[in-house]
């Protein structure tokens, strides 16, 4: 749920700082990577080490410290982090942020940041029910602070009421909850293909092409975590599956196209398959032997064109199909023709000749091509080629 999202966990003083220890163990079993700032209060009640040993990561203390500052500058810990999370929030961090004072890393980070930032105050009751501290939880609120408890119950001082730290549960429970609400492909549905596909000539031979996989799949994995669920039908390749996908395995494009029909109904599908164009058309029941008749002739056949039989208009089709062009001369105007032909919203034109290196290697060149005209891309990884084009999609669909 949380996978790939990176929490800047600021951890200030309170005896419920000891409950950060869960906390970091609870966002890092959702999937997230955790990066700790201590406050120097917070350091009388957890130490820097069990924070590093738990996150996995180095902790941050010292704003003025000159190793941190070479290795990571104040700045870089808010930049690097998608969302930032206090917790326990002390009384005097709620006041610092409410009043934009910056003495130490944890409140200059706080200061510095344009990401999202979630607290989880604890505190004594008295102190949580002064007006100090509720005038300056309106503010924060009033700026897009979000709130997590506290609870109400005994508390360590001996007095009883709201002040106590929600449990870590909740609290990586809100986290995801926020990451959910704001997932812009959150409640829909996408199909990938991705991989070559493997055509059999006999029990032990197939033909196959050079496709990686890499680009399909770094397109489930960004569809995922742009909150789709997501399904991907993948050829044979060496990947690991992307983190909260529902992998579909497959050998040969009948089975990709059968795999296809039962994923749907989809809102989104993205053809990055290689598919095989031809199979054999008789594939060889037994291993083909060699003989004095020298080689076997084969007869090939063309296989289904998975994208078209998708985008076919249908009370199944996908409100947005695309597809890839691999092409080697001509990119986009060869696109333009699949576009038509095909009858899909987009395709996404890329240039497979030996020399752009794209089968095997981590970037691509992008142009994509729809009825309103070309976008060129500029030459990105394929990651980055993956997130420009959940957002596009995020965005396209946000307009049905
Ligand atoms: N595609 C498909 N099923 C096929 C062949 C292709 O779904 N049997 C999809 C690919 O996943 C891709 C798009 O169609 O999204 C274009 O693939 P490409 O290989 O570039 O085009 P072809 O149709 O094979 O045309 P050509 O080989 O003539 O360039």
């Amino acid at each position: 749920m949380l996978h790939e999202k990176r929490i800047l966990l600021i951890v200030s003083g309170g005896i419920a700082a000891y409950k950060s220890l869960e906390l970091v163990r609870r966002l890092r079993e959702r999937g997230a990577a955790v990066r700790c700032v201590l406050t120097r209060g917070g350091s009388q009640f957890v130490t820097p080490l069990s924070l590093s040993a738990l996150s996995g990561d180095k902790v941050y203390t010292d704003l003025f410290s000159l190793t941190d500052e070479a290795e990571m500058g104040h700045i870089q810990l808010s930049r690097d982090a998608d969302l930032l999370v206090v917790a326990p929030a002390t009384a005097d961090i709620l006041a610092k942020m409410t009043h934009g004072q910056a003495d130490d890393l944890a409140s200059t980070v706080l200061l510095a940041t344009d990401k999202e930032v979630m607290v989880a105050p604890a505190m004594n009751v008295r102190m949580w029910e002064h007006a100090a501290t509720q005038n300056n939880l309106a503010t924060l609120l009033a700026r897009g602070v979000h709130v997590i408890g506290p609870e109400e119950g005994d508390m360590a001082c001996g007095e009883y009421g709201p002040g106590r730290l929600s449990e870590p549960d909740d609290i990586a429970a809100a986290v995801s909850e926020f990451f959910q609400s704001s997932s812009p492909l959150s409640g829909r549905h996408a199909l990938v293909t991705s991989g070559p596909t493997h055509e059999p000539i006999d029990p032990v031979r197939y033909i196959a092409n050079r496709s990686s996989g890499r680009q399909g799949h770094a397109i489930a994995a960004a569809l995922a975590s742009s909150g789709a669920k997501t399904t991907l039908v993948s050829g044979p390749t060496n990947l690991s599956d992307p983190p909260g996908v529902d992998v579909v395995r497959v050998e040969s494009a009948h089975e990709m196209l059968a795999a296809c029909e039962a994923a749907l109904p989809a809102d989104v599908a993205i053809f990055a398959a290689a598919v095989a164009d031809w199979r054999v058309a008789q594939a060889a029941e037994e291993k083909l032997k060699k003989n004095s008749a020298g080689p076997p002739v084969m007869e090939m056949t063309e296989n289904p064109d998975i994208l078209a039989t998708l985008a076919a208009p249908s009370n199944a089709r996908p409100s947005l199909v695309i597809g890839f062009a691999a092409e080697t001369e001509k990119v986009v105007a060869h696109a333009r023709t699949k576009l038509e032909r095909k009858s899909c919203d987009w395709i996404l034109a890329n240039d497979v000749s030996a020399a752009a290196g794209t089968f095997d290697g981590n970037d691509n060149t992008i142009h994509l091509v729809s009825a309103d005209g070309v976008e060129d891309w500029p030459r990105m990884s394929k990651a980055e080629v993956a997130n420009r084009l959940a957002a596009r999609i995020a965005e396209a669909l946000g307009t049905d």
